[in-house]
C-alpha cells in the first residue's frame, strides 16, 4: 500500500484528551485506553492498530466490541453520536517486540519508541501527527523491577499498590501528537541538576541510566545544559514544563527521540567518559542532545500535518543543532565536517535508486524516509533561508512561524510563508527545492575582457535525468582573489546589482534565480581567481575549470575556509583520479609537486587552526572518490589512495613527526576547541607515519600509553590498516579491557568491520560469530554489519560475491526480527548500478533473494524492489 502526499484529509475525528492506563507485564502488558472524541467530517471511525490483542471496547460504557470491524492495519466502527468516550482495552508482549517499535523491552527496563507510527503498536489511535491531545497517563507495575515509572509532563500521583505493585501518573498539559508519547519503566539510575529558565522558572533535570552508568553522564547533563542557554540566546525559545527527562537505552532503532518531557536516547549518545569515549562521541553527544532539546519548539510545540512534511521539523532541527555545535566549538570546522557528510552520504542517496525530494511525495513505509535527503539536504535548504535573510531576518522568520503557528500541525509551505511574510520577501521559489530530486549541477564559466576589465560569471544551474526542472533560487558564497591572493574589491556592474548581494567589500552572494545567469564585475585585475560557493552556500556539484595553481592559491590564501578546504581536496581528489586512471592503463604517473608544495605550507602555517589544517590534508573519503565514477573500480580507487597516503607520508615524514610532538599533550583529557584541535592533527600526523615501517613504536606507544579513547582508537585503527607486528595483540587487550563496556565493544568489531584486507570477508564472519555479536540489538548490527558493508569496500565488493552474500543471508535473518534496520542495511546494494556487470548482477541478485523471503517486511519491499525497478 501506497501513501501520497496529494491525498491528504483532515481527520473526521478529533481526540481532545487521553487517558491511558498501563499494567507492565513482560508478557502481557494490558493498555486501558479513553478517549474523549469529537466528530469533524462525516465517515465511520477509522483507527489504527497493529499486532494488538484487543480485549474490549466500550462506546460511552457500553460494550460494542462485536460491531468492530478488524483488520491486520485497524479498527472500524460506525459511530452515529458526535461527541463520546471510546475506551479500549488491548493487550501486548513488550517481551517479545522485536522491531524495537511501540513499547519493547531493554536490558529488563520497558521503553518505547512511536515516530513515526509506533502508537499504533500500542493502542488503537488515530495515529497521525494532525491529531493533537492532552495526554494523562498512569503506569502501574512491579516495584522491585521498576523503581521508576516514567511518562509525559509532569508527574501528578504515585504510590504503592497490593502484591508488590506501585504507580505513577502524569499528566502533559500540551497537546501532542501521539508520535512524541512515551514511557519508561525500570531499575534505573538517575543524575539530577536543574535550569534555571530566562524568565526564572527553575527546571528539574534528570538523566536515567543502568546504574553501571552512573559515572557516564556529567557531559550529557553539561550538553544540556548549554542547549538549553543556547536556545533561549540565539532563538529566545525557553523550556516549557517543570521537568526535562533523559533515558538512556542500549537498544535503540535511531540516534534520540524527542518525546515530550522525556526524551529516550541510544545510550551511544548519553554516556561519555574520556576512558571510553572519543572526541567524535563528545560531540555526537552534545549535537543529539541539543536536537532533541530543539525540538521541543521546532517539532512539538509546532508540528508537522504528515509524514510528507517531515523536513519541516527535522531540517530545521538539524539546522539549529548544526548552529549550536558551531557556536560550541568552531564554525568553520562543523561546517566543513557537515559538506564531508553530505556529499558522502546524502549526495550517492540523492543519485540512487531512492533518491526522493526533501519533501517526499510518497511512501510505503514512512520509516524508510528517516534519510540524509530529509534530514541533512532538509537542514541545507533551511540554512539557503537563512543565508538569503540573514540571521536578522532568519529570526524574525521564526518567530511569526510560532506566533502563527504555535500548538498547530503544519507544511513546509507555512514555514516559507513565515519566512517570506516576516521580511516582506517573496520566497515562493524556494518550493522548487522541495519537490525536486537528485543534486543540482551547478556549472559556471567566466570570461574576462582585458580592455574594459569586466569580468562575467556565467552560471548554469540543471538537474541530472530531469528534462522539465524548475530553476532552484541558489544563493552563491562568491569572492576574488588577485594573482597574489589579495582578496580584489567587488564592484558589480549597474545590471548586475540587483543580484548581487555584498555582504562585505570583498565578498558578495549572487542570487541565482534562472537556469542561465550572468553576474558582471568591473575593475577586476587581470588573472583573478574566483572563489566560488563560498560556505557551501548550497548543496550543488559546482563544475568550474580550475588551474592546479588556482587551486593552490585558494587553498592558501582565500577567506572562506570552507573554500581552503574545497580547493585542497579537490587538488587530492585530481591526484587520486590521475592516479587510478594511469593505473588502469598501467602507465606511471608522479606526485605532481605543486600538491605537495601546498600540503607543505598548510601543515607549516601554524595561524590556521589545527582542526582546519587536518581536516584539509585528510584525503577524500573513498566513497566520495568513488561518487565522482559513473563506473566505480573499487580496488584501483582503494589502491590509489593507499598511494597518496604513502606519498605524503614519505616526502613530509620530518614535518608529520614536528607536528606529531608539537601536538602530544600529557594534560588531562578535556573536551574543548583547543584540545580537540590538537589531537585531531595529532592523529592525522599519525595515520601518515603509520604507514612507514620505522614509526612502528611510535603507534605502538601512543595505543600503550591509554590516554584517552581518541588517541587509543586513532592508534589502534592504524596498526590494524597497516599490520602492525602487535596489532593482534593490541586487539586483544582492548577486548579484555573493555568486554562489559558495550559501546566500547562496538569499536572494537567497528574497528575489525573497516579494516580492508585480502581476509576482510573472513575476519568479519568470524565476528558474527563472536558471543558479543547479537541481530537484536541495532548499535552491535551496525558496528559490524553496517560499518563491512558501507566503508569495506574491498571486502563487501570482492570479485567473488562473497561479501553481498553474507549481508543478505544477515539482513534476511534480521528482517524477522527488525525490518527498520534490516532496510538500513539494504543502503550499499542499492548503488548496484555504479559498478561492473558481473558486480552489477551479483548485486541484484542479492536484492532479488531479499525481495522473494517468506514474509519480507514492508521496510525491507519498498527499498529492494524500488533498487531492482
Ligand atoms: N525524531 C527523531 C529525531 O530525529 C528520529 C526518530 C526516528 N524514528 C524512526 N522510526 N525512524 O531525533
Ligand atoms: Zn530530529
Amino acid at each position: 500500500h501506497v501513501n501520497y502526499l496529494k491525498d491528504y484529509q483532515p481527520s473526521a475525528f478529533s481526540i481532545e484528551s487521553v487517558y491511558l492506563e498501563f499494567e507492565l507485564s513482560p508478557l502481557a502488558t494490558r493498555v486501558t485506553n479513553s478517549m474523549q472524541m469529537q466528530r469533524q467530517a462525516k465517515g465511520d471511525l477509522r483507527l489504527d492498530g497493529e499486532n494488538l490483542k484487543l480485549i474490549s471496547v466500550l462506546l460511552d460504557g457500553e460494550e460494542v466490541i462485536e460491531q468492530c470491524q478488524i483488520d491486520e492495519a485497524g479498527l472500524t466502527l460506525a459511530v452515529a453520536k458526535e461527541k463520546f468516550t471510546l475506551r479500549i482495552v488491548t493487550e501486548i508482549e513488550p517481551q517479545n517486540n522485536t522491531a524495537l517499535e511501540g513499547l519493547y523491552r531493554t536490558s529488563d527496563n520497558y521503553c518505547t519508541q512511536c515516530e513515526a507510527e509506533g502508537f499504533r503498536k500500542i493502542t488503537y489511535y488515530l495515529d497521525r501527527p494532525d491529531v493533537l491531545s492532552v495526554f494523562t497517563t498512569k503506569v502501574i507495575a512491579d516495584k522491585s523491577e521498576n523503581r521508576f515509572l516514567l511518562a509525559n509532563g509532569n508527574l501528578v500521583d504515585s504510590g504503592d499498590l497490593d502484591n508488590g505493585k506501585h504507580f505513577a501518573v502524569w499528566q502533559d498539559p500540551h497537546k501532542k501528537p501521539c508520535y512524541l508519547f512515551a514511557l519508561v519503566a525500570g531499575n534505573l539510575e538517575k543524575v539530577e541538576d536543574t535550569f534555571t529558565t530566562a524568565d526564572g522558572r527553575e527546571v528539574k533535570l534528570e538523566i536515567f541510566v543502568e546504574p553501571r552508568n552512573i559515572e557516564k553522564c556529567e557531559h550529557a547533563m553539561e550538553s544540556l545544559k548549554k542547549s538549553m542557554k543556547w536556545d533561549e540566546e540565539r532563538f529566545g525559545l525557553l523550556y516549557d514544563l517543570d521537568i526535562f527527562m533523559i533515558v538512556a537505552v542500549d537498544d535503540f532503532n535511531m540516534g534520540a527521540m524527542e518525546n515530550k518531557g522525556l526524551n529516550v536516547f541510544n545510550s551511544k549518545f548519553v554516556l561519555a567518559k574520556p576512558e571510553t569515549a572519543t572526541d567524535i562521541d563528545y560531540e555526537g553527544i552534545e549535537a543529539v542532545i541539543g536536537h532533541e532539546y530543539f525540538h521541543n519548539w521546532t517539532g512539538n510545540r509546532v508540528t508537522c500535518r504528515d509524514w510528507f512534511q517531515l523536513t519541516l521539523k527535522e531540517g530545521l532541527t538539524v539546522f539549529r543543532d548544526q548552529e549550536f555545535t558551531a557556536d560550541m566549538l568552531s564554525s568553520a570546522v562543523k561546517r566543513i565536517e557537515d559538506v564531508r557528510r553530505l556529499r558522502s552520504n546524502q549526495f550517492p542517496e540523492d543519485a540512487g535508486p531512492m533518491s526522493h525530494p526533501i519533501q517526499p511525495q510518497s511512501y510505503i513505509e514512512m520509516n524508510n524516509f528517516y534519510t540524509m535527503t530529509v534530514y541533512e539536504k532538509g537542514a541545507e535548504v533551511v540554512r539557503l533561508y537563512h543565508t538569503l535573510l540573514g540571521e536578522t531576518g532568519f529570526q524574525k522568520g521564526m518567530q511569526l512561524y510560532f506566533e502563527r503557528h504555535d500548538g498547530q500541525a503544519v507544511t513546509v509551505q507555512d514555514f516559507r510563508n513565515a519566512m517570506a511574510d516576516a521580511n516582506g520577501v517573496n520566497l515562493e521559489q524556494m518550493h522548487n527545492w522541495y519537490v525536486q530530486s537528485g543534486t543540482p549541477n551547478l556549472e559556471v564559466t567566466r570570461n574576462y575582457d582585458a580592455v574594459t576589465q569586466k569580468l562575467t560569471i556565467s552560471c548554469q544551474q540543471s538537474l541530472p535525468n530531469s528534462d522539465d526542472f524548475q530553476p532552484m533560487l541558489m544563493p552563491i558564497g562568491f569572492g576574488l582573489l588577485d594573482k597574489e591572493g589579495e582578496p580584489v574589491t567587488l564592484e558589480p556592474t549597474f545590471e548586475s546589482a540587483a543580484n548581487v548581494e555584498l555582504r562585505s567589500d570583498t565578498h558578495a552572494v549572487l542570487k541565482l534565480t534562472q537556469a542561465q545567469q550572468s553576474f558582471v564585475f568591473e575593475d577586476v585585475p587581470a588573472d583573478a581567481v574566483p572563489s566560488l560557493l563560498r560556505g557551501f552556500s548550497a548543496p550543488v556539484k559546482l563544475h568550474f575549470d580550475y588551474s592546479n595553481q588556482e587551486l593552490a592559491l585558494l587553498a592558501a590564501k582565500d577567506e572562506d575556509s570552507f573554500v581552503r578546504w574545497e580547493a585542497m581536496q579537490t587538488l587530492l581528489l585530481r591526484t587520486v583520479q590521475a592516479k587510478v586512471a594511469a593505473l588502469q592503463s598501467c602507465i606511471d604517473y608522479q606526485l605532481p609537486s605543486e600538491v605537495i608544495e601546498v600540503a607543505r605550507s598548510l601543515l607549516a602555517a601554524k595561524e590556521i587552526d589545527p582542526a582546519l589544517v587536518a581536516m584539509t590534508l585528510s584525503l577524500p573519503e573513498l566513497g566520495y572518490i568513488g561518487e565522482q565514477y559513473e563506473v566505480v573500480d573499487v580496488d584501483t580507487i582503494y589502491q590509489a589512495h593507499s598511494w597518496l597516503e604513502a606519498e605524503l607520508a614519505n616526502h613530509m615524514q620530518g614535518q608529520w613527526l614536528d607536528v606529531y610532538h608539537r601536538c602530544v599533550n600529557d594534560a588531562p583529557y578535556q573536551y574543548d576547541k583547543a584540545q580537540i584541535a590538537e589531537r585531531m592533527l595529532k592523529n592525522l600526523a599519525l595515520s601518515y607515519l603509520g604507514v612507514l615501517s620505522e614509526h612502528q613504536s611510535l603507534v605502538l606507544k601512543q595505543y600503550q600509553a591509554q590516554h584517552n579513547m581518541t588517541d587509543v582508537l586513532a592508534a589502534l585503527k592504524t596498526m590494524l590498516k597497516h599490520q602492525h607486528p602487535r596489532s593482534v595483540e593490541a586487539l586483544q587487550s582492548f577486548y579484555e579491557r573493555w568486554q562489559d563496556d558495550n559501546l566500547v565493544i562496538d569499536k572494537w568489531f567497528t574497528l575489525q568491520a573497516q579494516t580492508q584486507n585480502d581476509h576482510a570477508l573472513q575476519t568479519t564472519q568470524a565476528l558474527l560469530q563472536h558471543k558479543d555479536f547479537s541481530l537484536t540489538n541495532p548499535n552491535r548490527v551496525r558496528s559490524l554489519l553496517g560499518v563491512f558493508s558501507r566503508l569495506n569496500l574491498v571486502g563487501f565488493h570482492r570479485a567473488d560475491g562473497a561479501g553481498y552474500q553474507m549481508c543478505a543471508e544477515q539482513i534476511m535473518q534480521l528482517d524477522a526480527l527488525n525490518p527498520q534496520i534490516a532496510a538500513r542495511l539494504l543502503g550499499p546494494f542499492t548503488h548496484w548500478k555504479r559498478y561492473d556487470e558481473k558486480r552489477q548482477q551479483m548485486m541484484r541478485n542479492a536484492l532479488q533473494q531479499i525481495l522473494d523471503r517468506k514474509g519480507v517486511s514492508k521496510d525491507v519491499y519498498e527499498i529492494a524492489s524500488k533498487s531492482l525497478a
